[in-house]
């Protein structure tokens, strides 16, 4: 048999000790599957005496994850600590220069170093593996950059911020405001410490920077993402929309275009009996198209002990049978620096709108958008509220560029109480 692979872990919150647990429990298992032991050497955290859950007195200890990230009796470094800079970024770059694969579950560090660190690995023999970093437990690093291997990918949506999907989910179903589902959340330990990393888009932007650059063979370009987050989703939109016959979901669209790379992560409508329309409550969901494949939807759990520490092992046991495959599929100097293109792909769109109270406002409204070349789809107006009446309007494809000339036009009519809502329909 082969010789034992050695691990050294870094950060041993709940996916390190999850690792831990699964190294432990189920050796014969690794073994008996990679053909190897795995085994752990030496483990780093930021304080030693916490009760963790886990026996870590038969592995060494070091307070510098960079000292761990190089010792000779470690063939893995997993990095799972966090942050985009600071220690985690320091002790990969060493690990990578010793010649060391590394696994990590950061998504900041690499949507922000993603290509440096590529090329450092490819430059010292050295892989990198981020499974764990995008959708949790869902293998969806693996699908792109091994069974799909042999498609042009089309399009790359997701639904991969658990925490903006609960919150969504209980505006819904629970009738919540935003700021009773976020308070909600927050009691479930489910927000960030930085909690505007979750509910600012900022985390499911960098799993859809990194989903883009292996699908689309780009550098990675997480300052080229549109974002925005689901701080100003309203009840009534997630009422009205449900009406219509959507839900709202915090989407992550990717797709490579004549004009360059759109990437957006924005509150979106799609058909509520759509599998992304379907998915509820904390779980992640990604859909992949591919030109042979068509589409393929993956769904689980993005977020948690289990689920984030079976994607890490499933990178170590990649490197355990000897795999290895470039960070983002393909040689890290023939990723090319995609143009980003802003979102202009033509959509459906919902506007939401209080009109005054006056005849003929209606109609200013349609003019507005016949004027600018927006067509109205479906059309809803509901009982007034306080001398103003609610009006939804689903239009027929456009492109931004014309519903934003048709917004002005609407503006200009003075026949609108407030600033209309707009979310663009993902046809999925
Ligand atoms: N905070 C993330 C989520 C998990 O809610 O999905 C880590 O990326």
């Amino acid at each position: 048999m082969s010789q034992p692979l050695r691990l050294g872990i870094a950060g041993l919150g709940t996916v390190g000790a999850g690792v831990v647990k699964i190294v432990r429990q189920k050796a014969a298992l690794l073994t008996e599957r990679s053909g190897r032991e795995i085994t752990i050497t030496a483990v780093s955290a930021r304080t030693r005496d916490k009760d963790r859950g886990v026996n870590l007195s038969h592995y060494a200890w070091e307070d510098d994850p960079v000292a761990l990230a190089t010792r000779d009796d470690v063939d893995v470094f997993v990095e799972l600590m966090g942050g985009s800079d600071g220690p985690a970024k320091a002790a990969v770059e060493a690990a990578l220069k010793a010649g060391k694969d590394v696994v990590t579950a950061n998504k900041a560090m690499l949507a922000h170093h993603g290509q440096m660190l590529a090329e450092l690995a490819e430059a010292n023999g050295a892989v990198l593996r981020f499974e764990a970093a995008v959708a949790g437990g869902i293998p969806v690093i693996k699908a792109l950059t091994e069974g799909l291997a042999g498609n042009d990918i089309q399009r790359v949506m997701g639904v991969m911020n658990g925490t903006c999907n609960y919150i969504l989910t209980r505006m819904e179903d629970g009738g919540l405001t935003y700021e009773e589902a976020f308070a909600e959340a927050d009691g479930l330990g489910y927000l960030e410490a930085d909690p505007t990393l979750d509910v600012g888009g900022i985390d499911a932007g960098h799993k859809l920077s990194l989903l883009a650059a292996i699908a689309f063979g780009c550098k990675v370009d997480f300052d080229a993402v549109e974002l925005e987050g689901i701080g100003k989703v309203a009840i009534d939109d997630i009422r009205q929309a449900a009406d219509m016959g959507y839900r709202i979901k915090l989407l992550g669209v990717a797709r490579m275009t004549g004009r360059g790379l759109e990437q957006t992560m924005t509150p979106c409508l799609v058909p509520a009996a759509s599998p992304l329309g379907q998915l509820v409550g904390g779980t992640n969901m990604v859909v992949i198209e591919g030109d042979q494949v068509g589409q393929i939807v993956m769904r689980g759990a993005g977020a948690g002990e289990g689920p984030t520490a079976s994607a890490v092992m499933g990178d170590v046991m990649d490197v355990a049978r000897g795999l290895r495959v470039s960070t983002f599929g393909q040689a890290a100097s023939s990723l090319k620096t995609c143009v980003p293109a802003r979102s202009a792909t033509p959509a459906p769109y919902y506007l939401r709108m209080a009109l005054i109270d006056k005849p003929g406002a209606l109609a200013k409204i349609a003019t507005a958008l016949g004027d600018s070349g927006v067509s109205i789809n479906r059309m809803r107006q509901y009982d007034h509220v306080a001398d103003a009446a609610p009006v939804l309007i689903v239009t027929h494809k456009t492109t931004r560029a014309a519903l934003e000339a048709a917004l002005e036009a609407m503006t200009a009519t003075g026949v609108m109480v407030t600033e209309p809502v707009a979310l663009r329909i993902e046809n999925v």
